[in-house]
């Protein structure tokens, strides 16, 4: 109960677009426990989205670890945000 269930350790995502690298999100880290009803919010292009779709899997990220349950993967799906982005425990 005390090991969370999902963990972002420094992770970072860039897109890669024809004007150039987009730094998407840098370093996120992020524990959420079992259970746990956690909001991501931050204006808007600070990466919310993007977190979502690393920790769902759906997006390769840059660097970094997540963690779900007992699977983890580095450098190939998630990082929290530079630009503004926070979490609100409820
Ligand atoms: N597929 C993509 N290709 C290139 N850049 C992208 C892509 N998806 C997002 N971005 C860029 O990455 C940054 C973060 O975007 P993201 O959609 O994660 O932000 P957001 O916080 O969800 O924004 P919003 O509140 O408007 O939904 C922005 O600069 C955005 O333009
Ligand atoms: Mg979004």
């Amino acid at each position: 109960m005390n090991r969370p269930h999902i963990r972002l350790q420094g992770v970072s995502k860039t897109y890669q677009t024809k004007s150039g690298v987009v730094e998407a999100c840098t370093d996120v880290s992020l524990d959420i426990r079992q259970s746990e009803l956690v909001a991501i919010v931050g204006p808007s292009g600070c990466g919310k989205t993007t977190i979502l779709k690393m920790v769902a899997g759906l997006i390769p990220y840059n660097s970094g670890t997540i963690t779900i349950g007992d699977k983890s993967g580095s450098s190939s799906r998630t990082r929290l945000c530079s630009t503004g982005a926070m979490c609100c425990r409820t």
